[in-house]
């Protein structure tokens, strides 16, 4: 064997974590490595009628056909968050996508509020009537997707929220001869902690056959 080569035995040294036996959750590990993610930026109204709206990275497209979004609220400390239950209660909800000019006021909603108080108020921010649901859509978003409730999965800490896609909005500026164009959308990416990346930076790869 010469200088370069090396066995799998020799590989470069590496921490394995055993889930079972490390003393504290692995969401330091979890949120750290699946990045970026993008950002659901929720708007629910509560059946007290009042509009909540936060953000959720842990964020995704679970199915196309039906055209279904998923984000998984941590549970809170007195169970489920203002965002889940909402959605529960009423069957409906807004998924408000973060591009970054509405990344400052996307942080000003993740404060914890009491339940009476709406972050869209307590963050200055513009509401738009959404037209298949009641909850409000984010005024400046270039990208929304009315949502009624498909599911809601327990998953033991956390709980899975599962929406079906019923109505999509699109900014202008965001579309190129009445289509989404993924260039333009300067969405943002959740890193870790206060950490942020922006989508501005691309690349192409083509699909091999
Ligand atoms: C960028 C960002 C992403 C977040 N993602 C999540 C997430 O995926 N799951 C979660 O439980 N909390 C997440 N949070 C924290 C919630 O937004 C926060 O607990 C909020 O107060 C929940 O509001 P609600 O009770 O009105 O739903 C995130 C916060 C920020 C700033």
């Amino acid at each position: 064997m010469t200088e370069n080569e090396s066995t799998a035995e020799e590989a470069a040294p590496a921490l394995e974590i055993d889930a079972d036996e490390h003393d504290r959750t692995l969401y330091r590990i979890l949120s750290s490595a699946v990045v970026p993610r993008p950002i659901a930026w929720v708007s629910t109204r509560s059946e007290a009628g009042v509009d909540n709206l936060a953000p959720y990275s842990f964020f995704t497209v679970a199915s196309v056909e039906p055209p279904v979004l998923l984000f998984a609220p941590v549970d809170g400390a007195d169970g489920l968050k203002d965002t889940p239950r909402n959605a529960r209660d009423t069957g409906e909800f807004v998924v408000n996508l973060v591009t970054e000019e509405l990344a400052a006021a996307m942080n000003d909603t993740s404060a914890t509020l009491a339940a009476g108080d709406s972050e869209f108020d307590h963050a200055g921010i513009e509401r738009a009537d959404s037209s298949a649901v009641e909850p409000p859509r984010v005024a400046d978003a270039k990208v929304a997707f009315e949502c009624t409730l498909h599911d809601l999965v327990d998953v033991g800490g956390s709980t899975l929220v599962l929406g079906e896609v019923r109505r999509v909005h699109l900014a202008e500026s965001v579309t190129t001869d009445g289509k989404i164009d993924v260039d333009e959308i300067d969405a943002v990416g959740r890193l870790a902690g206060s950490r942020y990346a922006r989508t501005a930076d691309r690349f192409s790869l083509e699909r091999p056959p």
